[in-house]
């Protein structure tokens, strides 16, 4: 038995914020945003909601697209967690009514996602459960100096959530091969530095408890990184580049979902453009973009999904479309 996708869902909070809007109250412009990243709206949580209010509401969206209302384990990925402690997901579960179920959280930044398929991926065939709620969420609102304005247009806050049930290679659905990775020795590259129990007790509003980002650095990286794993998930599926009907990477920016195709051979137009409307999510970046562009994918299509985030982390992983009822992404 293997994981075999069965439901899609997504969250957004109703809060859209425009390149207009920020070109009001930080040093940018429309152009430079849209030209150096491609994005145009974001969405933002009002003061009051949290990452588990997406969370909950992408799953509840999930569940119904799967046409289910039970799971053997709930997983959110998230770096954006409610409390520093405890996890995100046991709360999650049980406001979806979900019981007892093992619920727990992953902390791979902008890998989340990929990182959470495997982890379904692995507890499915080592038969903990027959089904996963997978939700990716995050609220980076929360986490940047909204005065930051390298990062405060990038990111925008979301949810969006699978239903993994089991199955066989055969199935349409049906996930993997994967690939993960990480490199601890560019921990710096994305971080927030204070406010965990290397530097805790930091007042709020030191530069070292807001989240920082070498752009640069982090650009070249997640090329490379995904670029890396595309091939070897190409190289262990038996797919070519010519077989990937979409490749759903991480959205964080146009230039980057653009050389991560070139790198890899696949043709521009396959490459899932969603940040336009809602920015860099993090975790909830390609379940997001699943739900969004499902109206394109075909049953039996070849979908490539890969991310790259802190830590840094990255991975790659290839799916066969299913045969689902149109998801749906609802406003917080
Ligand atoms: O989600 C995890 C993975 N994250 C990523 O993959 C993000 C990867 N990095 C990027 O997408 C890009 O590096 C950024 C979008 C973050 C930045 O774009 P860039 O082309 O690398 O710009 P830069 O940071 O090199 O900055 C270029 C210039 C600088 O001015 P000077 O030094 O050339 O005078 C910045 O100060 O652009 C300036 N700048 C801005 N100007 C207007 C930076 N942010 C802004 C802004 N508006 N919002």
């Amino acid at each position: 038995m293997l994981a075999v996708l069965r439901g899609v869902g997504g969250a957004l909070p109703a809060r859209a914020v425009t390149n207009e809007d920020l070109e009001a109250r930080l040093d940018t412009t429309d152009e430079w945003i849209r030209s150096r990243t491609g994005i145009g709206t974001r969405h933002q949580v009002d003061p009051g909601t949290a990452t588990s209010d997406l969370a909950v509401a992408a799953g509840r969206l999930a569940l119904e697209n799967a046409g289910v209302d039970t799971v053997d384990v709930v997983i959110v990925a998230t770096s954006t967690p409610d409390h520093r402690c405890p996890a995100t997901a046991p709360d999650v579960a049980a406001r979806l009514g979900l019981g007892t179920v093992p619920a727990f959280d992953i902390a791979a930044v902008c890998s989340g996602f990929v990182y959470g398929l495997v982890q379904a991926d692995a507890l499915i065939r080592a038969g903990v459960g027959e089904r996963v709620l997978l939700i990716g969420a995050d609220t980076f609102s929360t986490l940047v100096d909204p005065a930051d304005r390298a990062n405060a247009v990038i990111f925008g806050d979301g949810a969006g959530a699978v239903v993994l049930g089991a199955g066989t290679d055969d199935d349409l659905g049906a996930l993997g091969p994967f690939t993960l990775g990480s490199d601890g020795t560019a921990l710096d590259l994305i971080r927030v530095e204070a406010g965990g129990s290397r530097r805790p007790g930091v007042d709020p509003e030191e530069p070292s408890a807001w989240f920082s980002m070498q752009g640069r650095a982090v650009f070249a990286a997640a090329v490379a990184a995904m670029a890396d794993a595309c091939r070897s998930v190409l190289g262990s599926s038996g797919w070519t580049a010519d077989d990937v009907d979409h490749l759903v990477a991480h959205q964080a920016n146009r230039r980057i979902l653009t050389m991560v195709a070139a790198a890899i051979g696949v043709a521009p137009e396959r490459a899932v453009l969603h940040l336009d409307r809602v920015g860099n999510t993090s975790a909830a970046s390609i379940p997001l973009a699943l739900a969004a562009h499902a109206s394109e994918m075909r049953p039996g299509d070849r979908v490539l999904l890969t991310a790259f985030g802190g830590g840094t982390t990255w991975g790659a992983g290839a799916l066969t479309w299913p045969d689902l009822d149109r998801p749906a992404i609802t406003l917080v």
